[in-house]
């Protein structure tokens, strides 16, 4: 796992979407997993005025999201389908044909999860994955308890991230509690994965991903065992973890030798 602290929020944002314009340069049809909620909005924001300054193409790009509420339709406004449009996807060049979601209102969703999984198989799996953590711990909707080697299913969210999601549903609104998620397995046969957190909410997660235990009570603490992960947090979200001289000195050595071969 390499860990990269940064000062702010933008700085982790700037960093990430370096990464992805790289690897979109070199792989101009990337496979891209994607992810929503407010921490990759930034990384988002990054990515559409690289495109514009035609720094980078999305047009042989595919993408597949984490997740999706289930029970709610893709024109929904708070449906992740919308969100990646409206963050994302209407401000580039991409063919939203290449773009999945994973379908809330399948007439099965059982075998909506098991289509989902196919399609990421046939395209080739997903070269990089960009990833949030929830407060609990979860990456997409893997809440604590998932199996770590879970694959793209159903799953019931916590009353944590229930209420966590609470401030994008209106009173009235129907928020669902249920999920089509890729699963952790999934996850972790990503080539490379990318992980965002910003700001002190999220420093007991990122202790336990990075610090603690490997444990289904820390979904996103599975990432220790992926070869190559990637953990951008700002001074905030890392101001738990016991190492973080540890983790300067190595991002700083990291350079050196990126700029020394050219990586
Ligand atoms: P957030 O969500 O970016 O809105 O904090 C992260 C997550 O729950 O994965």
């Amino acid at each position: 796992m390499k860990i990269v602290i940064l000062k702010n929020s933008d700085e982790v944002a700037a960093y990430g979407a370096d990464i992805f314009v790289r690897f979109i340069s070199k792989k101009p049809a990337a496979v891209l997993g994607l992810a929503t909620g407010s921490t990759p909005v930034a990384l988002y924001k990054q990515l559409i005025s690289a495109y514009e300054q035609n720094r980078v193409s999305f047009k042989a790009v595919s993408t597949f999201n984490l997740d999706e509420y289930l029970g709610i339709a893709a024109e929904h406004p708070q449906s992740y389908r919308y969100f990646m449009n409206h963050q994302l996807f209407n401000h580039i060049d991409i063919d939203k044909q290449n773009t999945q979601v994973p379908q809330g209102d399948a007439e099965d969703p059982f075998a909506a999860c098991e289509r989902y999984e196919s399609a990421i198989k046939k395209k080739g799996g997903i070269d990089i994955q960009l990833l949030g953590i929830g407060r609990n711990g979860h990456i997409g909707f893997n809440e604590p308890s998932s199996s770590l080697m879970s694959r793209t299913r159903v799953k019931t969210l916590t009353r944590a991230t229930i209420d966590d999601n609470a401030r994008f549903f209106s009173a009235d609104e129907y928020q669902p509690h249920l999920s089509l998620t890729m699963g952790i397995g999934t996850i972790l046969e990503s080539k490379k994965v990318v992980l965002l957190a910003t700001g002190e909410s999220k420093a007991d997660a990122v202790k336990a991903m990075v610090e603690g235990p490997l444990t289904a009570s820390c979904p996103a603490s599975a990432l220790q065992m992926h070869q190559d992960a990637v953990v951008i947090v700002d001074d905030a979200a890392a101001s738990k973890l016991l190492d973080v001289d540890f983790y300067k000195h190595i991002e700083m050595e990291n350079r050196k030798l990126n700029e020394r071969f050219d990586r």
